[in-house]
């Protein structure tokens, strides 16, 4: 079992965080998710891969709560998440960052990170202090953690494409996720950039003992970080398995020879 060796890797026993089951998404007569099915367990780290057009956006946001299923159940710590709106998952421990960047452009690098503490821990009964008094250890700490204290007052929309990325991250981890979900955290970068990424990703996934799913179109990317991985292809799940597993998969090879 992969999973069995996945959670010895992580230290403990298999608990299941998050619980995708027979999940289908239809656009008109389109079915860009067809009926998969997905569980990550704790301090997991997995990845859905597949070439452009698998669905792989189109399954994350129906676990982040963007898009309704038209079938299928989502369970996260054990609560029915289907259909549950985002800023409500969000609150009970999901973190994500979107395949676009959504970093403020105009304000700093410390103002993004100090804002996004704001959002979602609140001002505690605090009205009358003034908003830059808020979080300032706690945003220093996180831009240590992110490796960006030294551009701290950079202005976001002139960081480079990278650094953006690696902020965006920070504003996903400002909400304290025990599971944090990334659609494409490598998407436009350099091979240098995407080194650089996964090596932070898995850093910080150890640091913070998250439970880590993400998105990516580049099979070989996955391979060095992730536990477990999914094979998505014309929106069904095809594969399953380790890293070692979905590389010798016969069908998967073939995709894959047939899109590069
Ligand atoms: N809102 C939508 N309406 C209709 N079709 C969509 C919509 N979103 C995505 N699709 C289609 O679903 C398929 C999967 O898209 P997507 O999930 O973005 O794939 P990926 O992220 O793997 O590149 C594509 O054919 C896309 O055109
Ligand atoms: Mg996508």
């Amino acid at each position: 079992m992969p999973d069995g060796h996945a959670c010895a890797a992580a230290g403990g026993e298999c608990v299941p965080v998050l619980e995708i089951v027979n999940v289908t998404k239809r656009f008109g007569g389109f079915l860009a998710v067809n009926d998969v099915s997905l569980t990550v367990n704790r301090q997991q780290i997995a990845a859905v891969i597949g070439p452009n057009g698998a669905g792989k956006s189109t399954f994350f946001n129906l676990i982040t709560g963007y898009l309704q299923p038209t079938a299928g159940h989502i369970r996260l710590n054990g609560h029915d998440i289907t259909g549950v709106a985002p800023h409500k998952i969000s609150s009970y421990g999901m973190g994500r960052s979107f395949q676009r960047t959504n970093i403020f452009p105009k304000l700093t690098v410390f103002d993004n990170i100090q804002a996004a503490f704001l959002v979602h821990r609140g001002r505690g009964g605090n009205f009358w202090s003034r908003a830059d008094r808020f979080y300032r250890d706690e945003t220093e700490a996180l831009l240590r953690q992110i490796g960006l204290l030294d551009q701290a007052d950079t202005v976001g929309g002139t960081l480079s494409y990278g650094n953006q990325k690696q902020l965006e991250l920070g504003l996903a981890l400002a909400s304290d996720p025990t599971l944090l979900l990334l659609d494409e955290p490598t998407a436009g970068m350099s091979a240098n950039e995407t080194h650089d990424a996964i090596r932070l990703l898995e850093r910080i996934a150890g640091e913070r003992e998250l439970t880590l799913l993400f998105t990516e179109h580049d099979m070989e990317v996955v391979f060095s970080i992730a536990q477990k991985i999914a094979v998505l292809h014309q929106g069904r799940k095809i594969a399953e398995g380790t890293p070692a597993e979905v590389r010798a998969d016969p069908e998967v090879r073939r995709i894959y020879l047939g899109h590069h």
